[in-house]
């Protein structure tokens, strides 16, 4: 039997029997509720004109992330809370605080990408709720990281998101949606079909070896942020999907034995806040360049690693720490170093009833000196032409334990045996850096696509291990910021 889908819109619960479920949270809202203030501008969550804000229980409270409605399926949404630029309207017609700040900044012409702007600002607005004075224009600028405008440019509208502070306030009232999301709550596997495909979104670790075992052929959906551009881009067929999102235990992070576990499910904008407070200088600003807030608020790390991208910016950095997968199937659990996960192009060591349940990161260790560094043609919202990732061990000034590794330079993320082999047990001197910069052209044979040339590829990767000496050796460090400098020279 069929599940309807259910979910909080507008004040009241929607039931949906009979939409295909790779229909898209917008195509829905669109076509089948005519509320089109929510727009398409690329339909694959580059753009930010299809921004909406999710609310979701988490531990009896709700919680608000904007997210890219493009390329979210619609059963992703059972149980949840759906809120678009109409629900900013107020009971006497006048505008939310964060429009009439818009209009008051002059942030909007043409108009296409305002309601996108618009609930970006109200998630950054919700976010801030109680607290006083403007967020930080770092705040402002990862809100508004996944919001592309063409005519207005966005000062106005980075004041925009300053000036709704200081507007009277307009509060949400957070119980009047929790107590709806409460009653939507699913203990059993959901399970919605249309057309002979079906969508099963288990509760439990236990229900999905099940779901997955009964379905080895399902495809996987964790966040949406690949397999909705599948859908959007590609017009594939998924046929059964498993949906990953309602799994609770999937969510969890813990530390034991000096590693950190990260649950399949964790968002990529949760896991990164947690890596980053082990590796803050390390690790930061990898977190603001990957995507934007709203693909980070929906897609997994658990995702990232699963699908296993070539140019993936996760696989790298986890790499070269020394990070471990755990997969889950019908015969039990099973951990290997992530690198052995990736055998070649899309091919991975997972057998068709596993699923990622977990990864698991080392914490920072003594001596060792870690770097990651991602090359993209913007810096916001844009996939690694190469990324590269190193980390040393050192015994006094020996190296001890390297690990290099790249994603762009081969068919998988893939380490540098080769310079590795030559920098251990070698003092971390210019000399021994050089080396192993000359044999990182033995270890890839980088291809040219439109992100870049082989030969830049190449060249890149070699300064990059360049500088993470630079920055790393011991008699005179450099700062980050140095080094930026001297590489502008
Ligand atoms: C606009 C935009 C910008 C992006 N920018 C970046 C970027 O800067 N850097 C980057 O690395 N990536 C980027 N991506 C790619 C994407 O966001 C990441 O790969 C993301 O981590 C995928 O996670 P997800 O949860 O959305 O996975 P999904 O799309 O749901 O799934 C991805 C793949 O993994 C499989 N899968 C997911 N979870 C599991 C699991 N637990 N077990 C087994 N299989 C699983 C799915 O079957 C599918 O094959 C971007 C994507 C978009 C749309
Ligand atoms: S339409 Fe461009 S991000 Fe969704
Ligand atoms: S106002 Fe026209 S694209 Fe932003």
């Amino acid at each position: 039997m069929s599940d309807p889908i259910r979910f909080y819109y507008r004040g009241a619960v929607q039931a949906v029997t009979d939409a295909p479920p790779t229909r898209t949270v917008l195509q829905h809202l669109r076509e089948e509720l005519h509320c089109t203030g929510t727009k398409e501008g690329c339909a694959e969550g580059d753009c930010g004109a299809c921004t909406v804000v999710i609310g979701d229980l988490q531990d009896g409270q709700v919680g608000f992330k904007t997210v890219n409605s493009c390329i979210q399926l619609l059963p992703t949404l059972d149980g949840k809370a759906l809120f678009t630029v109409e629900d900013l309207k107020q009971s006497d017609d006048a505008l939310h605080p964060v429009q009439q700040a818009m209009v008051e900044c002059h942030g909007s012409q043409c108009g296409f990408c305002t309601p996108g702007f618009v609930m970006s600002l109200w998630g950054l607005y919700l976010k801030n709720e109680g607290k006083a004075g403007h967020p930080q224009r770092k705040e402002i600028d990862d809100a508004l990281s996944g919001n592309l405008c063409r005519c207005t440019g966005y000062r106005p509208i980075i004041e925009a998101a300053e000036r709704m502070c200081d507007l009277p306030k307009v509060g949400m009232d957070r119980d009047a949606v929790a107590k709806p999301l409460q009653d939507l709550q699913r203990t059993e596997t959901f399970t919605y079909s249309h057309d002979g495909q079906t969508f099963y979104a288990p509760r439990t670790i236990a229900q999905l070896v099940q779901v997955r075992s009964d379905n080895p052929d399902a495809c996987i959906l964790a966040g949406s942020t690949d397999v909705g551009l599948w859908v959007t881009k590609q017009m594939r067929e998924l046929g059964n999907i498993i949906y990953l999102g309602r799994v609770a235990e999937l969510k969890s992070m813990s530390e034991q034995n000096g590693m950190l576990e990260i649950g399949a499910g964790v968002t990529l904008d949760d896991a990164y806040a947690a890596v980053c407070r082990h590796y803050p200088s390390e690790l930061s600003e990898m977190r603001q360049r990957f995507a934007s807030l709203p693909i980070r608020n929906a897609g997994t790390l658990g995702g990232n690693v699963a699908n296993g991208s070539p140019i993936g910016d996760s696989m790298p950095w986890m790499i070269a720490l020394g990070s471990e997968i755990i997969l889950h199937g019908a015969a039990g659990r099973r951990t290997m170093p992530l690198e052995n996960f990736y055998l070649d192009y899309q091919k991975k060591d997972l057998r068709p009833d596993e699923f990622v349940e977990a990864v698991r990161v080392p914490l920072p260790r003594k001596n060792a000196r870690f770097r990651t560094y991602k090359l993209a043609k913007r810096f916001d919202q844009d996939i690694s032409a190469v990324c590269a990732a190193f980390c040393i061990t050192l015994d006094g000034n020996i190296v001890r334990d390297a690990r290099i590794a790249f994603g762009g330079m081969a068919a998988t993320p893939k380490r540098a045996a080769k310079a590795e082999a030559s920098l251990n047990g070698q003092p971390w001197n210019e000399a021994a850096m050089k080396q192993a910069m000359t044999l990182l052209a033995q270890d890839y044979a980088p291809l040219t696509d439109m992100r870049a040339s082989g030969a830049y590829r190449m060249k890149t990767a070699q300064n990059l291990l360049h500088r993470f000496w630079l920055e790393t050796r011991s008699d005179a460090p450099l700062s980050a910021a140095a080094v930026n400098a001297f590489a502008c020279l």
